[in-house]
């Protein structure tokens, strides 16, 4: 006979099968761990390159007064002064025209101490992100938005991994998860997460299946993913009956719910159970992004240094 235990979520009890023998909680993945981790490595790095006398640095451009962008900026420069990195704060006007943002870049382009320019996304309706994102020369673009990056992204030899999806592979490395050959469902396919994350996933092996707003039987299809990565923007849009038993869950999310609390696209309550591995939001995959990119800082730094 089957046994259950009982799982509050969407405001009603839900009953989960037990699985006797087999571990019914997921270890939860702590972004805060990993990224501590690697923090620390890119601060040991920063530490020796300063006995050569090179001390990397990061530009920070922000265009306007959105707030989420504020507080990712300054996380931004927090982790900059944490691993010694020189931080620069480029705050623009929302009134700021194209061509005064480009004549900025260019400027960051030719300064020497500056290693990574990074300009915050959104920009003010008026500036055309493409136009921005080409201007930033490929060996300071830390983001790895620069259509020449995503392209040697593509065939697997680059120098810069986007941070969101770069910082998802680290907490899968870091977990020992085996990606070789497994079903890989990646729920979005934004420019920034989506894609490359299909693309990394792809690169370690992985059947890869990359679905969207007009995907058909997009429960099926979760089902049977081995790695769920959900980057959907939508609070807890990925349910327990959406998730395979054992799956591994990687949740980019960063919502708020309608009582304006912090949330993933994963019901973690619901699903945490049924997943073998789990990320938490917050405390998840945030934290990497930004360990990621002071990690594409610290290899800048050393390639425009010829190390
Ligand atoms: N806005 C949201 N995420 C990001 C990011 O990773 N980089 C930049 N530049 N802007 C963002």
């Amino acid at each position: 006979m089957n046994e259950y235990i009982r799982v509050y979520s969407d405001m009603a009890w839900n009953k989960v099968p037990i699985k006797r023998g087999v571990c019914k909680m997921a270890k939860i993945i702590s972004g805060k761990e990993v990224s501590a981790n690697v923090r620390a490595q890119v601060k040991k790095e920063c530490d020796e390159l300063k006995t050569k006398g090179i001390a990397p640095g990061l530009a920070v451009i922000i265009v306007g007064d959105d707030p989420a962008s504020r507080v990712y900026v300054n996380n931004k420069k927090k982790a900059c002064a944490d691993v010694g990195f020189v931080s620069e704060e480029y705050a623009l006007p929302a009134e700021t025209t194209q061509e005064e943002l480009l004549k900025l870049i260019d400027e960051l382009n030719n300064k020497k101490e500056i290693n990574g320019i990074l300009c915050q996304l959104p920009l003010p309706g008026h500036l055309d992100e493409k136009t921005v994102i080409n201007a930033i020369s490929p060996l300071k673009d830390v983001d790895a938005f620069h259509p020449s990056n995503v392209g040697k992204i593509m065939i697997g030899d680059y120098h810069f991994l986007p941070c969101t999806p770069a910082g998802v592979m680290e907490m899968i490395r870091t977990e020992g998860i085996d990606v070789n050959g497994k079903n890989c469902v990646v729920i979005g396919r934004s420019n920034i997460v989506g894609k490359p994350m299909a693309m990394l996933l792809l690169h370690e092996n992985g059947t890869v299946t990359i679905c969207h707003s007009r995907t058909k039987n997009l429960k099926e299809i979760c089902s049977s993913a081995d790695i769920l990565v959900a980057a959907v923007g939508k609070p807890r849009f990925v349910t327990a009956d959406m998730v395979k038993e054992g799956a591994v869950v990687l949740d980019v999310g960063i919502n708020r719910d309608e009582n304006g609390k912090l949330c993933g696209d994963v019901d973690f309550a619901s699903v945490e159970p049924k997943a073998s591995y789990i990320t938490p939001v917050p405390g998840g995959v945030g934290p990497m992004t930004i360990a990621m990119l002071m990690k594409n800082t610290l290899k800048a730094a050393k390639i425009q240094n010829n190390i």
